[in-house]
């Protein structure tokens, strides 16, 4: 015999179903560019500037992003940066090796579509410099672990945005009316943007640490032996989302760095503060415009 299905029943249905199609279309982004993680390893382990630049010369749309890159940082030069050596040269490993990341970043979301996608990179661009600083005030070594992780820590919202407009007929900007966006999300959709983050970088095969702070950036102290990562970027995350102008709705809390526990385990007072907003604003504003624009 048939039994017929409760309302109840039929809700939960369609939730199952609307979280399992969710986590399927975050596993069906297209891996990440192998080619970024073989140039960074050529550049650790010092390689010729040759084979470095064979490897990026091999493909065309990085090698693109880089030159143009390049003559942003260096805009003003009397000359153009025309070869992809000349950039690998001028930029010097670490910025080469930034750009590289955000320039594969840049296949899944970036600064040319729509409003939201635009502010949603600009924050990304924002936190992993912010966690340069950061790192920095705190003398830690600036690590591509950390950069990377801060510039892709919301890519999940990549994927939850678009079920939000379908299902809800709404942005995720609307259904943000509190303050624990991640509740707000599994609320309203089975699945929030942290936990997609971890399926998408897992299935990238990212590292574990840089998978955990993707998972964990908004509540560090569950991320395990990498909560001090995950911290780094959750702080990156508060102080990018505090100096936006506009308010994106998805870190709605004011930053009180006495009373935030992140901040006060590693004492980051509103100095700090203020010197990495002055240090965003004017020693980096070149990158940051480069890397906007990759
Ligand atoms: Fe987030
Ligand atoms: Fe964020």
């Amino acid at each position: 015999m048939v039994r017929e299905l409760s309302g109840h029943e039929i809700d939960a249905l369609h939730y199952e179903l609307l979280i399992k199609d969710i986590i399927a279309a975050a596993e069906r982004l297209p891996p990440f560019p192998d080619v970024a993680w073989k140039i960074v390893s050529l550049v650790k382990s010092m390689a010729p500037v040759r084979e470095i630049e064979a490897l990026i010369s091999y493909d065309p749309a990085i090698a693109a992003k880089i030159l143009r890159m390049a003559n942003s940082v260096y805009y003003g030069r009397q000359y153009g940066v025309r070869t992809v050596r000349e950039a690998i040269l001028l930029l010097g490993d670490r910025r080469l090796l930034q750009v590289v990341i955000a320039a594969c970043a840049t296949l899944y979301y970036g600064p040319g579509n729509s409003q939201d996608e635009r502010e949603l990179w600009e924050h990304s661009v924002n936190s992993a410099l912010l966690s340069e600083i950061v790192a920095r005030q705190l003398q830690h070594a600036p690590v591509l672990t950390l950069y990377t992780a801060s510039l892709l820590h919301d890519i999940g919202i990549t994927i939850l945005s678009l079920y939000a407009k379908i299902y809800l007929h709404s942005n995720l900007r609307e259904i943000r009316g509190e303050t624990d966006i991640i509740r707000t999300e599994r609320r309203a959709l089975g699945i929030d943007h942290q936990e997609l983050g971890a399926i998408i970088s897992r299935n990238w095969k990212f590292p574990p640490d840089i998978v955990a702070a993707i998972e964990n950036h908004h509540n560090p102290e569950k991320a395990g032996k990498y909560e001090e990562l995950a911290s780094l970027v959750y702080i990156a995350d508060t102080l990018a989302a505090t100096f936006s102008k506009q308010d994106d709705g998805h870190h709605t809390k004011t930053l009180n760095p006495e009373s935030d526990p992140v901040f006060k385990k590693f004492n980051i007072t509103r100095k700090m503060i203020d010197d990495s907003r002055n240090e965003l604003k004017t020693g980096m504003t070149d990158v940051a415009k480069a890397l906007g624009s990759v």
